[in-house]
Formats: C-alpha cells, structure tokens, sequence
C-alpha cells in the first residue's frame, strides 16, 4: 500500500533529510586517507543527535538481522551495506559510499552520495559522475502522471549508454513514518510501465551502478553487499517527494 503524504508531512520530512543532508556534508569533509569508516560513523550519530534525532539504520532489521551501526560505508567493490570498521583505513584512491538515513519528529530520511578518497583513476571518477546523474535523470521523471517504469527506464539508460551495470538485487523504495514502504523502485524497467506517480508519494531513489556486471553477492558479516566480479560500485540516493510542479529534493541542503 503506498502512503500518500500532505503537505504539512512533507515539510517534516523536508527537515529530517536536511539533517541528512547536512551529516553526508560533514563526513564527505572528513574523507581522507587515514580516516577509518568508524570515525565516519561516530561523527554521523554525534551531529544527528545534536540536531534532534536518531540514527535510523541502526538497530534497524532485515529478515531478522540487526544492522549494527549508524552509517553504512561502502569501499570500492562493496555495492551497499558496507559495515564501519575500526580497523580498515581510508587508502588514497579508493571511493566510498556513503549511505545515511535519520528519524525525526517521527519521519524518516535517507540519502547516499560516493566520494573519492584523494586522487581516483579516471574510470572510478566516471563511474561516479554517471551514477549521479543516473539519480538525476530518475528524479527527473518523478511528476505526477508520470510512471514509475518512465523513472526507472531513465536511471537504466543513462548507466547503460556509458557502459555500466545497473544492479538488480536492491532498489529505491517509498519511505515515510517507515524507511521502507511501497512501491519498490527498481533502477531499471521500461518506460510507460508500472504504477502512475502521483502527487503526495516520496520515494528513495538510489541507483548502484557497477564498473564491471551487475551480479552481487553478501559478505560473510551478512550485510555487506559487494560486485561478484570485483569491479568497483557506486551509490547515489535522494528522498524525493512528487508535488504538483515536479520533483521536490528533500535530501539536498
Ligand atoms: N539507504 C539504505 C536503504 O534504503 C539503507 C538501509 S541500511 C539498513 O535500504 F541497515 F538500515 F538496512
Ligand atoms: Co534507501
């Protein structure tokens, strides 16, 4: 069933992914070579809780597993999920995903950028710059009378005229007083298929794209995601409510 949200809702969460915004800013200015991804994660939940709000990933179940942290940092070939670690340091050259979600007043927000580590190779600068505008080309067609298949279509065409691989196995959601509601938002389809989009929905759209193919398989930890074929990954997510006019960002500051 999808939620439908008023006005006064998506103000709320207008806020609550401002938060977001805001903690994606701090850490994407704390990345650098060195750094471990659990000092990403305890600067992300200090600020949240400054602000007024939880952490919304953490303790969060999945098919009754327990997500352990409040940030969810990818490196390199870890497709989403990654889990912060105390013992694996920023490398000049890596790229990592940042994937971040809060609670407040009651609404949920969730947005993931990548960022380099210093200096990357050329092909893990396109790869970021193509899943980025993937995410824009979807947020694009999210308009009321638009369908959801339109928005998928144009995530997947865009990733594909650069030759990269769009992964199947997780995809965008609706999210609201929960962070996974209907419809599913897949990051490929056909245009002119699926449900119409209307004004009220917020749906996370959040393409992963791979260097090499779309395959993914879990890690032993049982949440991190990474490319069968070791190829690198990149993430992008906006929460993004349809309104009359267009797409409303809620996730950018
Ligand atoms: N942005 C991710 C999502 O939409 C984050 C969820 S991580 C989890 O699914 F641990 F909370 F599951
Ligand atoms: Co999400």
């Amino acid at each position: 069933m999808i939620v439908l949200k008023a006005p006064e809702e998506i103000e709320i969460m207008r806020a609550a992914n401002v938060i977001v915004a805001e903690v994606l800013a701090e850490l994407r200015a704390a990345v650098r070579p060195g750094v471990t991804t659990a000092d990403l994660d305890r600067i992300a939940e200090e600020l949240t809780r400054k602000r007024g709000a939880v952490p919304a990933f953490k303790g969060y179940c999945v098919a009754g597993r327990v997500y352990p942290a409040a940030l969810c940092a990818s490196i390199n070939d870890e497709v989403v999920h990654g889990i912060p670690s105390a013992s694996r340091p920023l490398r000049e050259g890596d790229i990592i995903g940042l994937d971040y979600g809060v609670i407040y007043r009651g609404y949920y927000g969730d947005s993931a950028i990548t960022v380099p580590v210093g200096t990357v190779s050329a092909q893990a600068e396109e790869l970021m710059r193509t899943t980025r505008e993937a995410l824009e080309a979807g947020i694009e067609a999210a308009r009321p009378g638009r369908r959801l298949g339109d928005l998928s279509s144009a995530i997947q065409a865009h990733a594909e005229s650069r030759n990269f691989s769009v992964v199947r196995d997780f995809v965008g959601h609706g999210i609201g007083k929960r962070l996974h509601e209907d419809p599913q938002v897949p990051n490929f389809g056909q245009a002119d298929r699926g449900i119409r989009l209307r004004e009220g929905m917020v749906l996370a759209i959040e393409p992963m794209l791979n260097a090499g193919g779309p395959e993914v398989e879990l890690k032993e930890d049982g949440w991190t995601a990474v490319t069968s074929d070791g190829s690198l990954s990149a993430h992008f997510e906006h929460s993004v409510a349809i309104i009359e006019g267009g797409p409303y960002v809620l996730s950018c500051l």
